[in-house]
């Protein structure tokens, strides 16, 4: 047996041990990062240095407690991207690439659309359609700083413009009102009392995974604040938690200013994200609809352009 075969087996056992059903795909990452060999060549490496053996197995212990994978290699991928995360920064999720496929769909035969990308985290969605739609013009708004020095980091040369708000805040970029296709949102969104992989407990930023009791503290805000954002026929899709698949729909029919209101399921067929299209002919929100929550006292938006 290859030296790399007997420390990928034995890697493979530790994490099995402590529970990680994905013992084996983990061990084989945390291989090809700290052997610097690729995945499909492990199989056939020759024998590493033994620095690089003690770095694997420094690795595959830091992951037995736990540690998320993508902050031990400190990437992550995200459809063409490989993103740089870790500490502070939200890991994200494979189902987050199904949003936006929508997105960019609804984009297709627009020549230069404004998308806004709302809780940015460290930018997979923003940066994911700064770079498979040609001639966008994307904001991607984010209120965390720990997630916005990856955000920054990542969106280096996409010409992606960063602005340090929240995402809540009612004067959210009030100055494209009206002209924004599209809104895509990754919210945090887990209802407070439901459990979460330790992984997730243990590792990842809060605000990036809670969103109060419901789970839906921040969804009202960005919904009534995309409303103002879009143009008349502009599109809005938001991921949610799975047992929300229809509570925000209902949000967005409360809501009384869109139309084309669906659902839509990830590939484990589970409620994922919901979208909807700006009504052409009505300016406020519905009466008895949600309002808005107040301006917050902190300090306002902070644009960036990093594209200069
Ligand atoms: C679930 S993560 C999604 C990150 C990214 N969109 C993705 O899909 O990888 C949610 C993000 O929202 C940010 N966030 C939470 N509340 C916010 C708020 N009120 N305003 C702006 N950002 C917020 C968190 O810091 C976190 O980065």
């Amino acid at each position: 047996m290859s030296q790399v075969h007997e420390a990928i087996a034995e890697a493979t056992q530790k994490l099995a041990d402590v529970g990680i059903d994905s013992a084996r795909v983990d061990a084989e990452l945390l291989a090809e990062f700290a052997l610097g060999v690729p995945r499909n060549r492990l199989p056939i490496a020759a024998d590493p240095p033994p620095e690089r053996l003690d770095l694997l197995r420094r690795l595959v212990a830091a992951r037995a407690t736990r540690v998320p994978v993508q902050y031990l290699t400190g990437l992550a991928p995200f459809r063409y991207l490989e993103l740089a995360v870790g500490p502070g920064a939200f890991i994200p999720r494979p189902e987050t690439e199904l949003l936006v496929d929508w997105g960019l769909a609804r984009l297709a035969g627009i020549e230069e659309p404004i998308v806004v990308d709302l809780a940015s985290g460290s930018g997979a969605i923003a940066l994911a359609v700064a770079t498979e739609c040609h001639g966008a013009t994307v904001y991607a708004v984010e209120r965390s700083t720990s997630a916005l020095d990856w955000l920054r980091r990542n969106a280096a040369g996409t010409g992606a413009r960063i602005v340090a708000a929240d995402v809540t805040d009612p004067a959210l970029l009030t100055e494209l009102d009206g002209r924004v296709d599209l809104v895509l949102c990754n919210p945090p969104y887990v209802p407070d009392a439901n459990p979460v992989a330790p992984e997730v407990s243990g590792y990842e930023p809060r605000e990036a995974i809670f969103g109060g009791p419901d789970g839906l503290t921040v969804i009202g805000p960005v919904i009534a604040r995309s409303a103002g954002l879009l143009r008349p026929g502009g599109y809005l899709g938001i991921e949610h938690d799975d047992s929300q698949g229809e509570a925000v729909p209902a949000l967005l029919r409360a809501d009384g200013r869109y139309e084309e209101i669906e659902d839509h399921r990830d590939l484990a067929g589970r409620p994922r994200f919901a979208t909807a299209r700006r009504l052409a002919d009505c300016s406020g929100p519905a009466s008895g609809a949600a309002p808005a929550v107040p301006r917050s006292s902190g300090p306002g938006p902070h644009r960036e352009d990093l594209s200069q």
